[in-house]
């Protein structure tokens, strides 16, 4: 049996993994599986019920009834629960601290940890997230930690928001940043963490470009 190419993209948020994962998978052929979306879709599932996301035991209450499907339309990954098409919904901007808080429940960990390994499993990916390195894929063949600082992260942010005409302000986009960093890196189970075989990238002075271009060389297809 060939096995399929398995490329792990770890790191805190807004550090550019989702803009770079997506372009080396383009680059590559492979199929960019996005696991924040799976987090942010538990989390949105939750407040459109009118549930705390910080409620641990109603979130492990309703977990059954979130059924998550992944489709890949035009190459972009979509997420849907129940038929509906989250994938714009899980964008907004109470979606990500949502999807941080049903991120440290271990129970929704164990839930998403199959959804993932199946597509691993089938496909040749680039797939990003927190823990993808250490505890999803442990035997990925390539794993990066992408990470930069928080002031550069909450700039380009603040700058993509302005280009796309939202005016949010810098120092309460640092502060969420910071705050994520916190949740993500603390918690109990499956914390952001560099797994001890991956290539850290500290992409505070590299462009996107650079940082595609550094993964993909390391990769042999
Ligand atoms: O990558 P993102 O910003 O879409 O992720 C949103 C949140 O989901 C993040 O703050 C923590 C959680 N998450 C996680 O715990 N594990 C992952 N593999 C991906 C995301």
């Amino acid at each position: 049996m060939v096995q399929n190419i398995n490329i792990a993209i770890d790191g805190p948020s807004g550090a550019g993994k989702s803009t770079v994962a997506k372009i080396c998978a383009e680059k590559l052929g492979f199929i960019y599986v996005d696991t924040g979306a799976l987090y942010r879709t538990v989390g949105v599932c939750a407040l459109n019920k009118g549930i705390d996301t910080k409620d641990k035991n109603k979130i492990i209450d309703i977990l059954p009834d979130v059924k998550i499907d992944i489709k890949y339309i035009d190459g972009v990954q979509h997420v849907f629960t129940d038929g509906d098409d989250v994938s714009e919904e899980i964008r907004q901007p109470e979606a990500s601290m949502a999807a941080s808080d049903v991120g440290a429940i271990s129970e929704v960990r164990q839930y998403l940890l199959s959804v993932q390994r199946n597509i691993a499993k089938e496909n040749n990916i680039v797939m990003d997230g927190r823990d993808i390195g250490t505890t999803i894929l442990p035997n990925a063949q390539y794993k990066f930690f992408l990470t930069a600082s928080p002031e550069v992260r909450a700039d380009r942010r603040y700058k993509e928001q302005k280009e796309k005409g939202i005016d949010e302000d810098y120092d309460t986009l640092l502060e969420e940043i910071k705050q994520r960093d916190y949740q993500d890196t603390h918690r109990k189970i499956s914390p952001l963490k560099q797994a001890d075989d991956a290539i850290l990238i500290n992409s505070d002075n590299m462009t996107i470009e650079e940082v595609v271009n550094f993964i993909c060389s390391k990769v042999k297809v």
